[in-house]
C-alpha cells in the first residue's frame, strides 16, 4: 500500500507535500518522489524514505504551487529510483502517482509498446500514465477526458493523482478500492490517501467513492464525476482529528505512545456504550439490526493479521456470553474458497484501517450473497466502514505504528460490549453476571495503567531474551489468541521467529523445539485451567526452556518455577485478553528497540495492506 499527497493553491507545494508524505510513511517506505510545476515540470524520486528524497532534492528547483507526491510500498517492480513514483508520460507532459494495482497492466503495456511507447520502469503505474497520454493524443482529449477514458480501460485498484504540465490550473484525482480524500482549503485543495496530511490546513474533506474522479481547478471550483461521466453531489464532512494526535508526543516511537495511550483509548471505545452504575450497555451500531443480530444462527468474523486475532477472541466472547455460533475466517481465504454464505448470516469484518483489500473483497462477496455486514473499524470514512450495513467505530484515534496495539484492545472492547449486549438481549447471561461484567469492563483502563507501570521490569526481561532466534507463546482459552498476537508482535517488529500455540498443543510437536535458547512466553492467568498451565511450564523447564510467565497478581506457584514472571491484575475471564496482551506489546517493543529495528516502520511491512 502506498501514500499519496497532492496540492494546488497559493502556497509552495513542496513543503506541504513532503510533510504530508512523512505522515503517510506508515503506509509504505520503499521509495518516495514528487513532481512540481513551476512553468516546467520537475520530478524528483529516490529509493528509500522521504528523508532520502529530501536529501536528493536539497539543491534542486523546488518552486511551484502545484505538486503530487508519493511514498511507495512496492508491488510491481523492486524498490529503486526508476520504479519510484511519480511516473511521467513518454512526451514528458503528464505526471501521475498511484496506490493500488492495475491488474491488466501487462496487456495494456504490450498494446502501448506496439504503438511505440517506451517504458523506463517495471511498474503497472507507468503503463497507466502512458495510456492517458495515448488517449489524449489519439482522440485529441482534454486531460480530464483522457484520464476518464483510461480508467475505464484499467482493471484493478487505484487511487491516482495526475496533472498535465500544459494545464497548470488543473489537478485530477480518482479512486477505486484504494482510498483518496479531497481536502477543501481556503483557495487551495489537497488530495491524500487519508486525512492526516490535510488536517493541518483544513478539516473539510470529501471521501471519494469508487470509480469517482475529482477535477479540481485553481480558481476554487471542482466537480466529482464517475468514470461514466455522471455528475456526483459529494458530501463535505468535517473531521475532528487533531494534529497533535499525529505527533509522537515525547515518546521515542509511535508504537510506544500508542501502547501507553491504551488506558485512554479503551475508555474512548467504551464512552457512551456502557454504564455499570445504571446497569446498561448499548452498542449503537447494533440497535437498528438487533433483531437480526440476536436471531442470527451463525456469524462469520473476517479479518487479517492482528484484527484476525481480535476476531478469534470475538468468537470466544460471542459463543461464551451470547451463545451465538461464530466462525472465524482469514478474509483472504474466505473470499476465494467458495464458502456457503446465506442471507441469514451476519458477516462481522474487523479492520483498523478499513482499507485492507482482502477484508474489503470478502465483504463485497458476502454482500452479493445477501448477508448482513457489520464493520468494526477504526478509520472513520474508510472503505469498509462505508460498505457495511452497520457497524461500530472503535475510536482508538489514528494508529501510526505499523504494529497494531491500541486498535487491537479497542477492537476487543467493542467485541466484548457487543457480546455482553447480545447476551443480555438473548437472556444467555444472568443479571448478576451481566452487572459483574459491566463493572469489570469499567475497571479495565486503570488495570491497564497498572500494568504499564511495570515497563522497566518488562524492559529488563526483554534484555534477557533479545538475542533469541526463536520464541514460543502459549495460552489457553481466551488467552490462546493472545499467544498468537504476542508472537505476531515479536515477529513483525524484532524479526525473531515466534509461534503462538494453544498451551496444550505444545506436547503435540512444538515441545521438540524447546532447549536452553528458546524463550517460552506462557500466559497463565486463566483461573479455569491453571493447573494445566502449571504442568505446561514444568514440561518446558524440564527441557531447559526459558519461561516468561504472565500471571495474576499474588501468584506464588508459578513464580517458583518460571524464570521471569509479570503480574497483571485479575478481571473476569472474558475480559482478560485486554490485560494479558499489554506486557506482550511492551516486551516485543523493547526487544525490537534493543535489536536496532525500525519499530514504527518494520522492513517489508505497511500499515494497511490495500493490495492483495
Ligand atoms: C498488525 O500488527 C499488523 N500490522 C497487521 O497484521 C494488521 O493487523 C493487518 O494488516 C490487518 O490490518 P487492518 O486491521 O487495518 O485490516
Amino acid at each position: 500500500m502506498c501514500g499519496i499527497v497532492a496540492y494546488i493553491g497559493n502556497k509552495q507545494a513542496y513543503p506541504i507535500i513532503i510533510e504530508g508524505l512523512r505522515r503517510l510513511e506508515y503506509r509504505g517506505y520503499d521509495s518516495a518522489g514528487i513532481s512540481l510545476l513551476n512553468g516546467d515540470l520537475h520530478t524528483y524520486k529516490k529509493k528509500g524514505k522521504v528523508q532520502d528524497l529530501e536529501n536528493f532534492a536539497a539543491d534542486k528547483n523546488k518552486e511551484g504551487t502545484m505538486g503530487i507526491g508519493h511514498t511507495r510500498w512496492a508491488t510491481h517492480g523492486k524498490p529503486d529510483d526508476l520504479n519510484a513514483h511519480p511516473h511521467v508520460s513518454g512526451d514528458g507532459n503528464i505526471t501521475l502517482v498511484h496506490n493500488g494495482i492495475i491488474e491488466n497492466y501487462a496487456q495494456l503495456k504490450e498494446a502501448l509498446a506496439e504503438l511505440g511507447h517506451e517504458f523506463k520502469s517495471e511498474t503497472d503505474t507507468e503503463v497507466l500514465v502512458h495510456l492517458i497520454e495515448e488517449y489524449q493524443k489519439r482522440d485529441n482529449l482534454t486531460i480530464e477526458k483522457a484520464v476518464q477514458k483510461a480508467l475505464k480501460k484499467a482493471v484493478g485498484a487505484y487511487a491516482i493523482v495526475v496533472f498535465d504540465k500544459r494545464e497548470p490550473n488543473k489537478l485530477i484525482g480518482a479512486r477505486k478500492s484504494s482510498p483518496l480524500v479531497l481536502g477543501l482549503g481556503k483557495d487551495e485543495f489537497f488530495l491524500a490517501s487519508d486525512a492526516t496530511p490535510i488536517i493541518k490546513f483544513t478539516n473539510k474533506v470529501i471521501y471519494l467513492n469508487d470509480e469517482e474522479i475529482v477535477n479540481i481547478n485553481r480558481d476554487g471550483t471542482y466537480e466529482v464525476v464517475t468514470i461514466d461521466n455522471e455528475l456526483q453531489s459529494p458530501v463535505v464532512q468535517e473531521i475532528d482529528l487533531k494534529i497533535e494526535e499525529l505527533e509522537k508526543g515525547g515518546y521515542d516511537h509511535f508504537m510506544l505512545k500508542e501502547i501507553h495511550q491504551q488506558p485512554q483509548t479503551i475508555l474512548e471505545s467504551m464512552r457512551g456504550r456502557i454504564n455499570a452504575e445504571e446497569g446498561w450497555v448499548l452498542v449503537g451500531g447494533m440497535q437498528d439490526h438487533m433483531k437480526r443480530l440476536k436471531e442470527a444462527d451463525r456469524m462469520i468474523f473476517a479479518a487479517c493479521g492482528t484484527s484476525w486475532h481480535a476476531a478469534l477472541i470475538g468468537e470466544y466472547l460471542f459463543e461464551d456470553l451470547a451463545r451465538i455460533p461464530v466462525e472465524v475466517e482469514y478474509a483472504s481465504e474466505l473470499r476465494y474458497r467458495n464458502p456457503v454464505i446465506r442471507e441469514k448470516d451476519v458477516i462481522v469484518a474487523l479492520s483498523q484501517s478499513g482499507e485492507t483489500a482482502d477484508t474489503l473483497a470478502a465483504l463485497e462477496m458476502a454482500k452479493k450473497k445477501g448477508a448482513l455486514l457489520y464493520g468494526i473499524v477504526n478509520n472513520v470514512g474508510s472503505s469498509i466502514a462505508r460498505l457495511t450495513d452497520c457497524g461500530s467505530y472503535i475510536h482508538a484515534g489514528p494508529e501510526i505504528g505499523v504494529a497494531s496495539t491500541k486498535a487491537f484492545t479497542s477492537q476487543l472492547v467493542v467485541l466484548s460490549l457487543m457480546a455482553i449486549n447480545l447476551g443480555k438481549e438473548r437472556g444467555t447471561i444472568s443479571e448478576g453476571y451481566y452487572r459483574q461484567l459491566l463493572h469489570a469492563m469499567e475497571a479495565i483502563p486503570a488495570k491497564v495503567q497498572k500494568i504499564l507501570e511495570q515497563d522497566e521490569k518488562i524492559k529488563y526481561i526483554a534484555g534477557e531474551i533479545r538475542n533469541a532466534q526463536n520464541a514460543l507463546y502459549l495460552g489457553r482459552g481466551y488467552n490462546f489468541p493472545i499467544a498468537l498476537e504476542g508472537a505476531l508482535k515479536l515477529k513483525e517488529i524484532s524479526y525473531i521467529h515466534a509461534e503462538g500455540y494453544p498451551a496444550a498443543e505444545m506436547k503435540h510437536g512444538p515441545i521438540a523445539l524447546i532447549d536452553m535458547y528458546m524463550p517460552v512466553v506462557v500466559i497463565a492467568t486463566n483461573q479455569s485451567a491453571y493447573e494445566k498451565v502449571v504442568s505446561n511450564i514444568q514440561e518446558v523447564k524440564a527441557r531447559k526452556g526459558i519461561v516468561i510467565a504472565i500471571v495474576l497478581e499474588g501468584d506464588k506457584e508459578i513464580k517458583k518455577i518460571a524464570d521471569f514472571t509479570i503480574e497483571i491484575p485479575e478481571t473476569e475471564e472474558p475480559l482478560s485478553p485486554l490485560l494479558s496482551v499489554i506486557p506482550l506489546q511492551l516486551l516485543s517493543y523493547h526487544i525490537a528497540v534493543m535489536r536496532g529495528c525500525n519499530v514504527d516502520q518494520p522492513r517489508n511491512l505497511a500499515k494497511s495492506v490495500t493490495v492483495e
